[in-house]
């Protein structure tokens, strides 16, 4: 069991306060991913949570018990870092099962459970090597092996893949998944990738600069962003703001045009719209028109870059492969059940609820 909750967590260092006003409560077995752009705190927030760092202010709490003071031993939490820090001269078997080593626990459950952790992670055959001897994925694994022989109530992950390459990381995405499925465990991971985010969360925590932006499910956060910076940090290639000007039930783009939108109201300063929402259509029927600037194939998708008088790029993703071509006039529409309106200070306007 670990539920874990941060009731106005602040962090300083010295005079600098690198993160103010963290409220979260993390349920028992849920995956919690904390996401941002570098900087921003996370692996601070982490490490308070480990209890690597002093929380300097608010509460933190483990199934009720206050945990600030409590030493990282004590928590009962492992925690796997980007850089595998393995011992070079143990072997697999050794590097695993080590903190059961230095608990003195009998030498029978140890080897119990590191042969169990190396079943789940696909390490049987590799128990006996040095770890010079493996790749990184598998060095990654030993040391995500390493923290479930401690059989912790809660596992915490800083970056673990940003070491491995592309198609690695998307197996290693995978076999995470699996591990919390299979474990149950409440686990925390730290990315600023959106897309480990996306693809592994229950919820997921938005953080720019040290305060928390948006909670959410990932759905949640793609469809209904709080404001402007959750709602261009998820989703790729990122939402497409222009400035507007509106009136009641309408607003106006910089090229003139008008469109419908319901939560329109005075106030409203931008609209945003994902490249995957823009419609394409004949140059003669487009809301907007402009022309194709630059053509990505991707095979699965295209990207296309349009340039639009009065407005600015805008970047446009269709599905599957397209025949556009650099220079091609493009009609574009907005639906505007896709679009999103943001007042200045970019916050989110959402329609009325619908009595
Ligand atoms: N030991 C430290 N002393 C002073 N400032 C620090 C220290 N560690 C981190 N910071 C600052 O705290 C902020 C958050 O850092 P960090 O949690 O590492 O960000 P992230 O993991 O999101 O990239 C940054 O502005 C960083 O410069
Ligand atoms: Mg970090």
């Amino acid at each position: 069991m670990a539920r874990m909750e941060l009731n106005g967590i602040a962090k300083a260092y010295g005079t600098v306060e690198v993160m103010r006003d963290i409220d979260l409560v993390i349920e028992d077995g849920e995956f919690v991913v904390l996401v941002g752009p570098s900087g921003c705190g996370k692996s601070t927030l982490l490490r308070m949570i480990a209890g690597l760092e002093p929380i300097t202010a608010g509460d933190f709490t483990i199934d009720g018990e206050r945990m600030n003071e409590v030493p990282p031993r004590e928590r009962d939490i492992a925690m796997v870092f980007q850089s595998y820090a393995l011992y070079p001269h143990m072997d697999v078997a050794r590097n695993m099962g080590f903190s059961m080593e230095i608990a003195r626990a009998p030498a029978a459950e140890r080897q119990g459970r590191v042969a169990a952790a190396a079943r789940t992670l696909g390490l049987d055959t590799l128990l006996a090597r040095l770890p010079r001897a493996l790749s990184g994925g598998q060095r990654q694994r030993v040391a995500m092996g390493r923290a479930i022989v401690r059989d912790p109530r809660a596992f915490l992950f800083d970056e673990p893949l940003s070491n491995l390459d592309a198609a690695l990381r998307v197996e290693m995405r995978l076999e995470i998944a699996r591990l919390h499925r299979k474990l149950g465990a409440t686990m925390v991971y730290v990315t600023h990738d959106q897309v480990e985010a996306m693809t592994l969360a229950d919820r997921i925590v938005v953080l720019e600069a040290g305060r928390i932006r948006q909670i959410g499910a990932p759905l949640d956060l793609y469809e209904r962003p709080a404001n402007r910076f959750v709602a261009q940090f998820i989703g790729s290639p990122t939402m497409n703001i222009l400035p507007v000007t509106a009136e009641a039930g309408a607003v106006r783009l910089a090229d003139g045009s008008r469109i419908e939108m319901p939560q329109a109201r005075p106030g409203a300063s931008h609209l945003g719209i994902r490249p995957e929402h823009l419609e394409v259509t004949d140059p003669g029927e487009g809301q907007i028109v402009g022309t194709a600037d630059v053509v990505e194939h991707l095979g699965s998708d295209t990207n296309i870059a349009v340039s639009v008088a009065g407005i600015g790029a805008l970047m446009v993703r269709r599905q599957g492969t397209a025949t556009l071509r650099p220079g091609d006039r493009i009609g574009l529409g907005i639906a505007p059940g896709k679009a999103h309106l943001f007042d200045a200070e970019g916050r989110a306007l959402r329609p009325a609820p619908a009595d």
